[in-house]
């Protein structure tokens, strides 16, 4: 959520820096755009623009933005409307602040300051630590003391970047949101921002401050960047520092018009490489630590889709290895004061590792000292640090919105977690014939990926229909959830995922000609699932099977039949039939003409709770 990122350096060119880091973070939020810098004659300058980072840069075509210090910002609105005004950075004659968060007690902030006759220019709550800080100057503080005041007196998460222009130099703190800065020692720069990802290829070294720390980024004749303890404003070693090593990966749409259908289309190759990289590649240590978890119970938390993806993990441990395990939404799990046992294990699912409530699940099942274990794409992510082990997915970066491949890659990592604690890693035998099974599945992909003309006639046929009841059962239950929040995500209609059995106890009232189920039926439960579609038929719903190919009886029910071949696929087939949900609604939204990489409201990263 909300992309931020600060460069202080003898480059001239700092706005520019600062633009690229901020489009390679676009996909955390992009309502609104903005910097703030120091022109040549140390003047702070502003431009901020609602819309995505294209309007900003649109807005600075022509401008005079020679600078070497500067902070930006792409926005997704928690408070205020998605206007210029509302737009980050947020400044006045002394200050100007980018934040990233919740104030949660900004109003009452707000009025006091009123009382004091400052003015407010958005609706925004960040304004309120701006103006605070800026009272706390005013008031004779020098400038950490008075950042550190104002911090101190809010609640909530966020993460702020602060330029002071007075001196040129940058501050940041954050309290349970991600920050992270990186310098380059040879060209004396350094760089604060929300995501690692903006600072590659120009930093070398990497600091992630613990909450409550102070980033002070100072410029070239003293330390690059200086720590400082909230409480007493003493220099503090309390951060991580970490060798830069990640690419700044190639992220172009080559051939495929969106993000979303090349990440579809990437799901073969990385299934395949899954298991080299933790059967014979360097994911072996990490798999091997976890075929020793011995737990009572586990626990599974995350949001979205990647909590669905906890839904098929969950059957492959419950079924495959006989544990009992739950999936619990991270925003209820940590305040609902769940049992925790020492001899319990807690998951967290995630691609980006920073999503504020599967955070705070992770914090809390750590305090109450249960063995916290990860399933996240992004290496060195908050969730990859705070956890004491960690299983990468190795889904590469992902940029479209709508996660896809990362939901089969945290699937399959959770099927290998559970072969490990079968103890199938000391048996070549059974590694060779997951191995195949991995094989089978991605060789399945590929064929439906060919054969995609038939799912996107079918999306034709259907997408202007009034609603969609996505129906499963047992295994496929998941799907129905997942392929229903990815038709909601990004072609904008209403969807729900219903277990095929439960259908009948309420919202078959909203079945008519104009309502669809999309029934994705495997061959379990092949019969009873079959008969739930008649159910739907009777009342005229629009039927889109998804189920075994050749079967008569299925196409007969059927207005429009995906076939599949399920034959050898095992456990691993909710995985395939999943992907034709994937192209499905990515083909619906083709139709309805939607924004399918940045659907509207929506970020990658939710880093508010
Ligand atoms: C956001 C994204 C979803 C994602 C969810 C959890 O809502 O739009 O695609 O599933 O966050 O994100 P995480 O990074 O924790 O997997």
């Amino acid at each position: 959520m909300c992309g931020i990122v600060g460069y202080l350096g003898p480059s001239q060119n700092s706005v520019q820096i600062v633009l690229e880091g901020l489009r390679r973070l676009e996909y955390r939020g992009y309502d609104s755009a903005g910097v703030s810098f120091l022109d040549e004659h140390d003047h702070l300058q502003n431009y901020k623009k609602a819309g995505k980072l294209d309007n900003l840069k649109m807005e600075l075509i022509g401008k005079n933005v020679i600078a070497r210090t500067c902070i930006g910002h792409t926005r997704w609105a928690t408070h205020g409307g998605v206007t210029d005004e509302n737009a980050h950075p947020h400044f006045n004659e002394t200050l100007s602040i980018i934040h990233n968060g919740i104030i949660e007690n900004a109003n009452e902030i707000k009025k006091e300051l009123m009382g004091h006759g400052v003015k407010f220019k958005s609706e925004t709550d960040s304004e309120s630590f701006l103006e605070l800080t800026t009272f706390e100057l005013k008031n004779g503080k020098p400038i950490l003391e008075a950042i550190a005041d104002s911090f101190k007196r809010i609640h909530g998460n966020s993460a702020f970047v602060i330029l002071y222009p007075k001196t040129g130099e940058i501050f940041a703190i954050k309290r349970g949101a991600p920050l992270v800065c990186g310098i380059n020692e040879i060209t004396s720069e350094a760089l604060v921002s929300s995501d690692p990802y903006a600072l590659a290829g120009i930093v070398h070294k990497l600091y992630f401050p613990e909450d409550e720390v102070i980033v002070h980024l100072s410029g070239a004749n003293k330390n690059l960047v200086n720590f400082y303890e909230l409480k007493d404003l003493k220099k503090t070693t309390r951060y991580l520092s970490k060798k830069q090593d990640m690419s700044v990966e190639v992220s172009e749409k080559g051939e495929y018009e969106h993000f979303m259908l090349k990440e579809i289309h990437e799901q073969p190759g990385l299934i395949r490489n899954l298991t080299q990289y933790y059967f014979v590649g360097e994911g072996r240590e990490a798999l091997e630590k976890v075929a020793h978890y011995k737990p009572d119970r586990i626990y599974l938390s995350a949001c979205g889709t990647a909590a669905y993806a906890g839904l098929v993990i969950r059957d492959f441990l419950e079924g495959i290895n006989r544990i009992p395990a739950t999936v619990e939404l991270a925003s209820e799990f940590r305040y609902r004061d769940p049992i925790l046992k020492s001899g319990d294990v807690g998951i967290f699912v995630s691609q980006s590792g920073e999503t504020a409530d599967t955070l705070a699940a992770q914090s809390l099942c750590k305090k109450a000292g249960v063995k916290t274990l990860s399933i996240v794409n992004v290496d060195g992510s908050t969730l990859y640090r705070d956890c004491d082990d960690n299983l990468l997915i190795r889904a590469g970066i992902e940029i479209g919105v709508a996660s896809t491949k990362a939901f089969t890659q945290q699937a399959l990592t959770g099927r290998l977690m559970s072969a490990a604690m079968a103890g199938d890693l000391k048996d070549e035998a059974k590694k060779m014939k997951l191995t195949g099974k991995f094989a089978l599945l991605a060789e399945r992909i590929d064929h439906l990926l060919v054969k995609s003309e038939i799912i996107k006639t079918v999306a034709e046929a259907i997408y202007n229909k009034k609603g969609f009841f996505y129906t499963g059962r047992g295994v496929y239950f998941p799907l129905a959830l997942e392929g229903a929040l990815k038709l909601k995500e990004i072609a904008y209609v209403h969807a729900e995922g219903y277990a095929a059995g439960e259908l009948k106890h309420g919202p078959i009232a909203l079945i008519d000609e104009e309502m669809v189920n999309i029934a994705l039926v495997g061959p379990e439960l092949f019969e009873k699932t079959v008969s739930n579609i008649q159910e739907i038929k009777a009342r005229k719903g629009i039927i889109v099977s998804i189920g075994p190919r050749n079967n008569e009886e299925l196409m007969g029910l059927s207005d429009y039949y995906i076939p599949l071949d399920f034959d050898g696929l095992d456990e691993l087939s909710p995985l395939y039939v999943n992907v034709v949900n994937q192209l499905l609604a990515y083909y619906m939204a083709k139709f309805k003409g939607t924004d399918i990489d940045k659907p509207r409201n929506l970020a990658k990263s939710v880093t508010v709770e």
